[in-house]
């Protein structure tokens, strides 16, 4: 079909090290823009995305991060690893049988690939892996040796040809999100190799992920946190002591590992470059809060701070695109969107 001016196909990224908060900023633009489909790309459940909804806080790995939104069917694309066990669980714990599907063609993560993650003294000591099999997978893969979804009798009832799906929903004209993991800094092309994850992170990648070809691909948010954290080995050239961020009250753990996450300082160069490779059409800058905590729950421009402004001015002018959305606090519904203001 060719563009006729709508805008549907959205893909969602990481900016940084992963973790930036995408989980957040893909329930967020769920609610607000009604998709059909909330399609997820990326690695596999070496990712943890949350999402706070009023005082519950859910945690995912496999399922789209935009569950949270429910009236949208869930898929997971032949791109990304599943491991079964994870899957069903999160399935049971959030009810989203029937909603939740998997494409056929998707790589198995077996116990053997945890287990040859987590005794590896390269994936676990010198990457700082999360153990949770998706190097040895992805490498079972590539030397075609790994089981897919279709191979898994208890995956039979969430199989679907997820690209027909997604590229019928995009091809009627209906919103479609496509949600990525991790971030650029740990893109096995891009990051900071060997300190970095088994596939690479960008936009490109996850519209691969889920079959939807570039040309088909309206809008890509690149999500940034304030200060970007780092969990596992690797350079990052702006991380600060552990005694000043403990300073700052800004510590954090991991989703997965709960592993105390690395932290730093905003990285321009960084988030330019990877606005670059991403195609970012807009970003979004999460955790202004802790730039300025009087800006804790804020939901309008006006609001801000001026130092919490002069930072987002900042980073917009080093990102080279708009910054559309700011989060102000980790419940769905602290956010500022001016996406209206940029749409033309
Ligand atoms: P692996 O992806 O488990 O092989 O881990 C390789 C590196 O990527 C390690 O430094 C992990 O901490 C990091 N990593 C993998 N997935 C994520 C994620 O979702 N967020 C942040 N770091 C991740
Ligand atoms: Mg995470």
């Amino acid at each position: 079909m060719l563009y006729d001016g709508t805008m549907t196909c959205t893909i969602i990224v990481g900016g940084f090290f992963g973790d930036e908060g995408k989980g957040k900023i893909v329930a967020h633009i769920a609610h607000q823009d009604c998709p059909t489909i909330i399609a997820r790309g990326g690695v596999g459940p070496n990712a943890g995305h949350t999402v706070q909804v009023g005082d519950t806080q859910y945690g995912v790995r496999m399922v789209p991060s935009g569950f949270v939104y429910p009236d949208a069917r869930l898929c997971i694309g032949s791109g990304v690893l599943v491991d079964p066990r994870v899957l069903i669980d999160e399935l049971n714990r959030l009810d989203a049988h029937g909603r939740c599907f998997v494409d056929f063609r998707c790589g198995i993560i077996e116990e053997d690939h945890i287990a040859r993650d987590k005794k590896s003294d390269h994936l676990r000591d010198t990457i700082g892996s999360t153990g949770t099999g998706c190097g040895p997978a992805n490498a079972d893969r590539v030397m075609r040796v790994g089981r897919l979804a279709r191979d898994v009798p208890e995956l039979a009832p969430y199989l679907l040809d997820v690209p027909a799906s997604v590229n019928a929903a995009i091809d009627a004209g209906e919103p479609v999100i496509l949600e990525g993991t991790q971030g650029f800094g740990i893109s096995l092309y891009y990051g900071t190799y060997p300190f970095v994850t088994s596939k690479d992170t960008s936009a490109s990648q996850i519209a691969s992920d889920v079959g939807v070809g570039p040309t088909s691909v309206d809008d890509v948010v690149v999500v940034f946190k304030a200060f970007p954290t780092r969990v596992g080995e690797g350079p990052f050239s702006t991380e600060m002591s552990h005694d000043k961020s403990t300073a700052l009250g800004i510590q954090e753990f991991g989703t997965v590992t709960h592993r105390e996450r690395r932290i730093g300082g905003w990285d321009g160069e960084m988030a330019r470059y990877s606005a670059m490779i991403n195609g970012c059409t807009q970003a979004a800058i999460t955790g202004i809060d802790k730039v300025d905590p009087a800006c804790l729950g804020v939901t309008e421009w006006s609001r801000l701070s001026p130092k919490a402004k002069q930072f987002i001015r900042n980073a917009e002018d080093d990102i080279g695109r708009p910054v559309t959305l700011v989060s102000t606090g980790a419940e769905l519904s602290q956010i500022i969107d001016l996406r209206a203001e940029f749409a033309d």
